[in-house]
């Protein structure tokens, strides 16, 4: 499936999926399992190869469809592709969509490919438009809980800063892990500094190499689950005293982190508005893998940007 759209208001669903023409057949698969789901708020399922028909008056697009990375592929060459997708994607959401709509991309690599996207569609807010983090910060969470033998949902705050990509950095030094009873600060529940700053930074970094190297797939259910936390997060809030990790618009205001990049930051949702958590201490540790993640995305970018120009 190149691209999957969904629109949603608060209930019913109505599940708008884009594909190109010769994956029409397998998308009606897609349209019986959903419809065989029995799903409590879905009403309707449309496919279609049309993006005037796809992108139609949306209130959520989601964004999954990408040129993934193929053998002997250079990585401006898969720029070069994915800009051609998302410049056209962007250009579809500024045609037919409500201004309001709100774009999660990802297809990798997604931060850029988000961007690309909101630069291709001027009339809706950049704000609007985010990309997939949810699923390292997911990563982070179960990596830390296993780790203390408590349940997922024990562990909060984990931040993930950056690109979705292996220079991305998962940062705990806000988590917090609620063991026996208390809530401790994840370095003191854990007790072990050298692996939460050696193996767990890189086994999240490079989860995503990993589960296609076992699966010879890209990590599908775990995906489908990230971006129905994202969603649902934009569309009811954050929980209070928790943040989530997403990638959104960098001003070059916080944190240091430069200007026009989609960039992963932690973040408190209310009113389907995002903000992103100010004032966190950052050691410099954190700073210098916040940085380096940041160098990557502005090549990332400036690649891009000369494409999408041509
Ligand atoms: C993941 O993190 O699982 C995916 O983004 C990996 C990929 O390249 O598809």
């Amino acid at each position: 499936m190149a691209v999957d759209l969904i629109n949603i208001s608060w209930s019913p669903i109505i599940l708008l999926l884009l594909d190109i023409s010769p994956m029409l057949p397998v998308l009606e698969g897609v349209v019986m399992e959903l419809q065989d789901c029995a799903l409590p708020l879905l009403r309707e399922v449309i496919s279609t190869d049309k993006e005037d028909l796809a992108f139609k008056d949306l209130d959520a697009a989601i964004l999954v469809g990408s040129m993934p990375r193929k053998e002997g592929m250079e990585r401006k060459d898969l720029l070069m592709a994915n800009v051609a997708i998302f410049k056209s994607q962007g250009a579809a959401l500024e045609k037919y969509s409500k201004k309001t709509v709100k774009v999660l991309v990802v297809g990798n690599p997604a931060n850029t490919n988000c961007l690309i996207a909101a630069k291709s569609a001027p009339s809706i807010p950049k704000e609007n438009f985010s990309c997939l983090t949810r699923l390292d910060h997911n990563r982070a969470r179960s990596q830390v809980a296993m780790r203390c033998g408590v349940p997922a949902t024990h562990v909060k705050n984990v931040i993930i800063w950056g690109n979705h990509s292996s220079t991305q950095y998962p940062d705990v030094h806000h988590c917090m892990v609620k063991m026996a009873g208390s809530d401790l600060a994840c370095f003191d529940a854990v007790k072990d500094d050298a692996w939460l700053k050696g193996d767990f930074i890189s086994t999240v970094q490079q989860r995503g190499a990993a589960v296609i190297k076992a699966r010879k797939l890209s990590s599908a259910m775990s995906a489908a689950k990230a971006i129905c936390d994202h969603m649902r997060d934009i569309w009811t809030g954050t929980p209070e005293g928790e943040f989530i990790s997403m990638g959104v618009y960098s001003t070059g205001n916080t944190y240091g982190v430069p200007d026009d990049l989609i960039y992963s930051f932690p973040v408190q949702i209310k009113d389907k508005t995002w903000k992103i958590v100010d004032g966190l201490e950052i050691n410099d540790f954190s700073r210098g893998k916040m940085d380096a993640t940041a160098v990557e995305l502005i090549e990332e970018r400036d690649t891009a940007v000369a494409f999408l120009g041509q």
